[in-house]
Parts: structure tokens; sequence; C-alpha cells
């Protein structure tokens, strides 16, 4: 069986927010902000109680959003997510075991790597479309363009220290499908219930891309 591809889901919406929810109560209005300021792709990641009922209220409530679930790094994590509405997966990095689940899953994944034989050995498994996590610990834009020349028909999604000031250089780089990152939902504004300074940060991710 095919891999599901994610391209289509990140070519809608380049920038991704990559959301810690800790309170579901708060994954609703997160959303509806976010959308709001044209970001409509979103990752839920699965490091906190909230984050599968968060997908859930999501997924249910808000439904010019595409929910992903992030953090997956157990293949018990596939279906639960997928259960509460995920429609797509990403890990920060894929031990063999989770990258044969993942190519397995009824919906797209992006599947971590941070080098490039994890990057091969999910090209073998039928990914195109990788996580490239941590980008900017592990090379950031100069590793992406020196992979892009051995591996040309790899796409990236690079997350890890990406922000507003960056954005840009990354989405240029022809071997990259979107970025992802925490910086249009800072912790301290979704604190604070501040969802106008969320949308103001998202429009402006938005329009790096245009
Ligand atoms: C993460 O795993 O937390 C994401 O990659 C976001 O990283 P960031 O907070 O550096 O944007």
């Amino acid at each position: 069986m095919a891999v599901s591809d994610p391209l289509p889901l990140l070519a809608k919406c380049p920038v991704v927010p990559v959301l810690t929810i800790g309170d579901a109560k708060k994954a609703v209005p997160l959303a509806q902000a976010l959308l709001a300021g044209g970001l409509g792709t979103i990752e839920v990641t699965l490091r906190t109680d909230a984050a599968i009922e968060a997908i859930r209220l999501i997924s249910q409530n808000v439904p010019g959003t595409i929910v992903g679930a992030g953090t997956v790094t157990r293949s018990s994590d596939i279906d639960k997510a997928i259960k509460a509405g995920a429609k797509y997966l990403v890990s920060p990095g894929t031990p063999a075991e989770l990258a044969r689940a993942l190519a397995a899953a009824s919906v797209p994944s992006i599947p971590g790597c941070a080098s490039a034989s994890e990057a091969m050995a999910l090209a073998d498994l039928g990914f195109r479309t990788l996580k490239f996590f941590p980008a900017e610990s592990c090379g950031g834009i100069s590793w992406l363009k020196s992979i892009h020349g051995p591996l040309p028909d790899l796409r990236f999604c690079p997350t890890g220290g990406i922000d507003a000031k960056n954005a840009a250089a990354y989405l240029a780089l022809p071997n990259v499908a979107a970025v992802g990152g925490s910086w249009p939902a800072p912790a301290a504004a979704v604190a604070a219930g501040d969802y106008a300074r969320i949308t103001n940060l998202a429009r402006e991710a938005k329009a790096v891309r245009g």
C-alpha cells in the first residue's frame, strides 16, 4: 500500500503552528484564533494529558481547520490520535517500528529525521515528505541546502527554532514544503487567553508566504 502523501495538506498552509495545549478548554478558541489569522493547518503535540481531547474538540468544532497530532513517539499513539480526529501525524524522530506503523496508518504522516541516513531509511518505506527536527540545532538552512543535491526527491517540514525572523528563508528553499513552530501561539499568549494577539501573529506568519 502506498504511503499517504501529506503535501496537499501543507500546500494549503505552509506555516504550521505547533501547539502544546495544557487545558483542553483552550483548544477551540486557540484554533479559531489561528484560523482567523489564516492558519488552518495546525499540529497539537501529544505532550500533555489534554492533547487527545484538544484534538477531538478542534476536529468537531472548527471545521475550517485541519488538525494533526504531533510528538507521536509510539505506535500506540497512532490509533488514539486518528480516533480523536487527527488528519495527519508528526513524529520528532522515527525509529524503525514507528516508521512502519506510520507508513501503514490511514492518514498521512510527516515522520521526523535529522540525518541523511534517517531520511534515506524513511524514503525506503515510501515517505517523501519528512520533518527535519530540531532544525536550527541540526544545521538549519545549510543542512537543507546540502541534502537537496543527493536526495532531490525529498521535501522537508523543518521545525525547532523557526520563528518570524527566519521562516521566509526556510520557505524559499526548493526542498521545503512547510515550516512548523510554536511562535504564532506563544505559551504566554495562550495562558493569558490573548487570542487577538495570536490572530495577529498568525496573520503575520501567513504573510511570510502570502
Ligand atoms: C516542537 O517540537 O516543540 C516544535 O518543533 C516547535 O519548536 P519551537 O518551539 O522551537 O518552534
